[in-house]
Formats: structure tokens, sequence, C-alpha cells
């Protein structure tokens, strides 16, 4: 049976999250700028590229991004928007030389998705190993602290989304995982599952992956990691 990762993420799921769009990644990319400092020519691997939003900000501030994602639907779509390379495949057998790359980034919680806590400390390890000595891994995901806080253990009621469609949110029986419930006008039904890693367990699994996070932001605007902000953003260094 397919994993619901392989069946979610196509023109549904862009349909459903319209706000993140080409400003979003933009303001996202000039932050990470800021930080790597970044020069011209820098090969940069986009974990979960999707729609190759990322990837187009990227080009434009002169980078070489290289997407790579398992949705054919979202490649189609990046493949519009962008000339840069795209590269079908899962994240967890990632098929790129080690150390070949400046940055790999790993952007709005493209992690998270798998059965183990082993399968998901190899997969930052594979993303780890692309870099060069002294490159850049930047991994944006969810602040499980805020959704924690905002949302209930118990499955409540669905709630409006985009076009039509009704959406809730809860906690796994174990709080380890937060599940998105997507009922579609058509009928169709959809389930996200994103394990609730807290920043200090992200930063655990980077460090054992050999990176040393230098940087920890709560926002795109550059806002300190805290419990209420909406996102964990942490930014090292490969040894
Ligand atoms: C939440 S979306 C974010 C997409 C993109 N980073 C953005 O910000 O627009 C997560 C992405 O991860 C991709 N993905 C999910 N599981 C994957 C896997 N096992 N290997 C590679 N990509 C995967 C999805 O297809 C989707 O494009």
């Amino acid at each position: 049976m397919p994993e619901w990762f392989e069946e979610w993420f196509g023109d549904d799921y862009l349909a459903l999250y319209p706000h993140r769009d080409a400003a979003d990644a933009g303001q996202l990319v000039q932050l990470i700028e800021r930080y790597t400092r970044w020069t011209g020519a820098w090969r940069v691997l986009d974990v979960g590229c999707g729609p190759g939003r990322h990837a187009v900000a990227l080009d434009r501030a002169g980078l070489r991004p290289i997407g790579l994602d398992l949705s054919r639907v979202l490649l189609r779509r990046a493949r519009e928007v962008t000339t840069a390379p795209l590269v079908r495949a899962d994240m967890r057998h990632l098929p790129i030389r080690a150390r070949s790359m400046d940055a790999c980034l790993s952007l709005f919680t493209s992690f998270g998705y798998f059965e183990s806590d082993a399968e998901h400390a190899r997969t930052l390890a594979g993303m780890a190993a692309t870099l060069k000595p002294g490159g850049w891994f930047v991994l944006d995901f969810l602040n499980a602290a805020q959704v924690r806080a905002r949302v209930r253990g118990e499955t409540g009621a669905l709630e409006p989304g985009e076009r039509g469609s009704r959406l809730r949110r809860y906690l796994s029986p174990d709080q380890r995982h937060v599940i998105k419930e997507i009922h579609l006008a058509d009928g169709r039904q959809f389930k996200e599952r994103v394990r609730l890693y807290d920043a200090a367990e992200l930063e655990a699994m980077l460090v054992a992956a050999g990176i040393s996070v230098q940087h920890r932001f709560g926002d795109y605007q550059g806002g300190a990691l805290a419990d209420g902000e909406p996102r964990a953003l942490l930014i090292g260094q490969a040894a």
C-alpha cells in the first residue's frame, strides 16, 4: 500500500497551500543567504523541492540549484518555472555524489514522514553526506512546541479549508505525530502525518550526522526560535 506522502503531494496539495508561494520562498531564501553568505555558482540541493519555488529564488540569487522530489506531478510543476536540474528520487536513497554540494536544503516541513526515528536519522545523514566539508545544511521544519500547544489530542470538528475542503488536525495518542485529515470538496480524503520532532531532537540528529548548528530561527524573518513561533529553522555546517 502506498504511503501517504506518495499519494498526497500533487495538484490538490498545491491548491490547499496557496500562501506557500514565490514571495514566501523568496523571504526564506534571503534569510538563508544572510547567514550562509553564499557566493555565486554554489551547487545547492533542494530535497523535497516540490513545485520549484525555492529553486526559482535560488536561481535568481545566482546559485545553481538542483531540485529533488518524489512527486512526478510537483516535478512537472517545477519544470514549468525553472530550468534547474530536477531529479525524481526518494530522499531516503539520494542518487547524489557524496561531498559534491555546497548546501543542502530541506524546506517547509519536507521531512518527518517516515515510520521510524532510525529512518529519519538515516535520511538526514544521507543529506548531510552530500555536502562538501564546510557546506551548509538548512532544515526548515514545523515547530513541534507550537503545534503541541495549538492542536488537541482528540479529533475535533472539521474546519473549512481552501477550495471547499474541510480539515482537522489532531495529535496521535502518543503525541509523537501531528495528523491532518483533509476532506476535499469532491469527497476524496487524504491524511498528512508528520513526526513531531522538537528543535533539540532535530539538532541532535544533525549533530549525529556531522553538522554543527550555528543559527536557529523561529520564522522566516529571522526571529528567535521559541515555543510560540511557527518554525524550527536550523542552519549548520558540515565538518
Ligand atoms: C510540504 S512539501 C514542500 C515542498 C517544497 N519544499 C515547498 O516548500 O514548496 C514536501 C515535499 O516533499 C516531497 N516528498 C515527500 N516524500 C518524499 C520522499 N520520500 N522523497 C523525496 N521527496 C519527498 C513531496 O513530494 C513534496 O514536494
